[in-house]
């Protein structure tokens, strides 16, 4: 993947599962990098280390996304660190179940809107003005999920910021395009992380998931990394208001039956 060498890229969410395993793969292809936390200090520093041991400089932020009102001050320490950004992973997100049994009144919905859908926004925004007065190109990926397309029961908060996140990447590549500022989305299928690995390693729990994945197997955090580096390269210049699903073929499958 050409253009990654030393470009300047703010993950967030990078102190654990899929944020961690993007940090390793940029740095791997040469990336300085960001690298921001809430909560996982101790996951934070294991990142840190390992991007080190690939010879890139990288540098560790926290900020709590439900804070709104800190992401501006967030955003402007990350943007000095390298004096300007290339590129923005909005990774960082939580997983929620809402529903009229347990969040009769919306304060759970509100927060994982807050998170996972105005930060992403705000800091989006943010990178986007700080583009065009430096009068640069900038990369977006913004880490959505097949929730962003297809749902179930539990998930109206979480489905809600998703589809929300894939509807701002349209909006926001169509506004920024004339700055040279890419805004492009993933969508991660069943991807174990430190969180869900407990219950996604449980062998019936995989045998039930994998069956209906064509590619018969979990993803991995590298390989949404992949992804994500891929998003952000030079093999994509042509490449905006896309939301690129990596479900092993899960949402193709839809509800059909396995035969
Ligand atoms: N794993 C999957 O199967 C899957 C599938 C589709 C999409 N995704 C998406 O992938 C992203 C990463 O999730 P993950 O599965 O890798 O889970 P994870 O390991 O729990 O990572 C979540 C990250 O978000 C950060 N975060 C949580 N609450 C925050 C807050 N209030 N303010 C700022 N940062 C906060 C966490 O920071 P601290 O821990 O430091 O607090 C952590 O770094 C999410 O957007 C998720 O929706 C995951």
């Amino acid at each position: 993947m050409q253009g990654l060498k030393d470009k300047r890229i703010l993950i967030t969410g990078a102190s654990s599962g899929i944020g961690a395993g993007m940090a390793k793969v940029l740095a791997r292809k040469g990336c300085r990098l960001v690298l921001h936390y809430n909560r996982n200090q101790s996951g934070i520093e294991q990142t840190l280390k390992k991007v080190k041991e690939f010879g890139v400089q990288a540098e560790i932020i926290r900020c709590d996304f439900k804070q709104l009102n800190e992401l501006e001050n967030f955003f402007n320490q990350a943007w000095s660190i390298y004096d300007g950004l290339d590129g923005l992973v909005n990774n960082a997100g939580i997983v929620t179940k809402s529903t009229a049994l347990n969040d009769a009144l919306g304060e759970q919905f509100a927060e994982t809107l807050a998170v996972n859908l105005q930060a992403p926004y705000q800091l989006s925004t943010a990178f986007a003005n700080a583009c065009i007065q430096a009068k640069q190109p900038g990369a977006i990926v913004n880490n959505s999920s097949i929730h962003g397309q297809a749902t179930c029961e539990w998930f109206s908060a979480y489905a809600a910021s998703k589809m929300g996140l894939d509807a701002i990447t349209k909006v926001q590549a169509v506004e920024w395009g004339q700055f040279g500022i890419r805004v492009n989305g993933l969508a991660p299928g069943v991807v174990p992380v430190e969180r869900t690995q407990h219950i996604l390693n449980e062998p019936s729990m995989e045998a039930k998931w994998c069956e209906r994945m064509p590619a018969g197997r979990y993803g991995t955090t590298e390989e949404m990394g992949e992804a994500t580096a891929y998003l952000l390269s030079d093999a994509t210049q042509w490449m905006t208001g896309s939301v690129l699903t990596i479900d092993g073929g899960l949402i193709a499958r839809g509800n059909y039956p396995v035969r």
